[in-house]
């Protein structure tokens, strides 16, 4: 009888008791506030590594850069006192340089195009950004082209855009890319650019049109223009050493759930994409379009690449990497 109780009362305790711990926390950070598309992202990545491991792993996340910046956190990831992230990758390149061949400008025509080649090329970029950088891409997001804002005049033209204070993510691709244009871009952390936009210590800055909503840059620019050089990409990332320390079957759960959550990301962010220009007309900006002269842009931009080579892994990877995203798109 007290056998018969001491089970019922297991049993009990197992149906209703407290949750039993999870036997991994993954701290995950990003820099986007809670309505972007990163930050959906990180809540599918939380619901499905506890679906896929029975709880084993939770999933903790901090937004807006609780954390810290978006450099500082990836430095902690490769520490590990930070365990996941969601970064621009034009943040994790000067950690991973090989990440950066995703930023040369003009890569990707199209989102589609996107989604294709940063699936084919994971494996490989994961052999050399683990060696590199101590962090393993288990997706990558997409949120579409970085759009150019600002708060001085329209720019439909190369010309217009000389004289403007624009701020470029701290990176050499960016920065000679918007040297290529004859401009001296402003490298700036994402945390501070909001604050510098407002006290004009900037005219502009270019992210996607997602950002510009959620970031709610339309109180601050006025003028958009689709300068299609560069598809906002970031992987969702975690500490190799972290990774390497859980059991195969937890790890391969995980990046089956890192992988599925970025799809979902780049989904919602394509919505979310069509919703923001309304939205940011709604509230007053002017939305131009691509530049009338942008094959101008295109050409001066190309001109960096052989330039960039040295700082994205080199010209050989650089080409594999060209060749497996045309291959990823026949
Ligand atoms: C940047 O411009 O630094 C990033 O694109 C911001 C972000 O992570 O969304």
């Amino acid at each position: 009888m007290r056998l018969r109780a001491l089970i019922g009362a297991v049993a009990m305790l197992a149906l209703c008791g407290p949750a039993l711990a999870a036997d991994f926390t993954i701290r995950l950070s990003h820099g986007d506030n809670e309505a972007n598309p990163t930050h959906l992202t990180a809540l599918k990545f939380k619901e499905l590594a506890k679906q896929y491991t029975n709880g084993r792993v939770d999933v903790l996340i901090f937004p807006s850069n609780q954390l810290g910046s978006e450099e500082e956190v990836v430095q902690a990831v490769r520490t590990g006192t930070v365990q996941a992230q969601i970064p621009a990758m034009a943040n994790v390149h000067p950690f991973a340089p090989s990440a950066g061949v995703l930023l040369l400008p003009y890569l990707f025509n199209t989102s589609a195009e996107a989604h294709k080649g940063l699936d084919a090329l994971l494996p490989q970029l994961n052999e050399r950004v683990t060696k590199e950088g101590g962090i393993r891409f288990l997706g990558i997001l997409e949120k579409d082209f970085r759009i150019l804002t600002n708060s001085k005049r329209p720019v439909k033209t190369l010309a217009d855009l000389q004289g403007l204070k624009i701020r470029v993510p701290p990176n050499q691709i960016s920065i000679k890319t918007f040297k290529s244009w004859g401009l001296d871009p402003i490298p700036m952390g994402w945390a501070e650019v909001f604050t510098a936009l407002q006290q004009g210590v900037l005219d502009g800055q270019e992210n996607p049109y997602t950002t510009a909503q959620t970031s709610k840059f339309y109180e601050i620019q006025k003028y958009i223009t689709e300068i299609h050089y560069q598809i906002w990409t970031g992987p969702l990332l975690i500490g190799e050493r972290f990774f390497q320390r859980m059991p195969p079957d937890v790890r391969e759960a995980v990046a089956k759930a890192g992988f599925e959550a970025v799809a979902y990301g780049r989904q919602e962010s394509a919505k979310q994409t069509e919703a923001a220009k309304v939205f940011l007309r709604e509230k007053g900006m002017i939305l131009q379009g691509a530049p009338e002269d942008e094959p101008k842009w295109q050409e001066a931009a190309r001109t960096t690449w052989p330039d960039l080579y040295a700082s994205v892994g080199g010209e050989a990877w650089a080409k594999t990497a060209v060749g497996v995203i045309e291959q990823a798109n026949k």
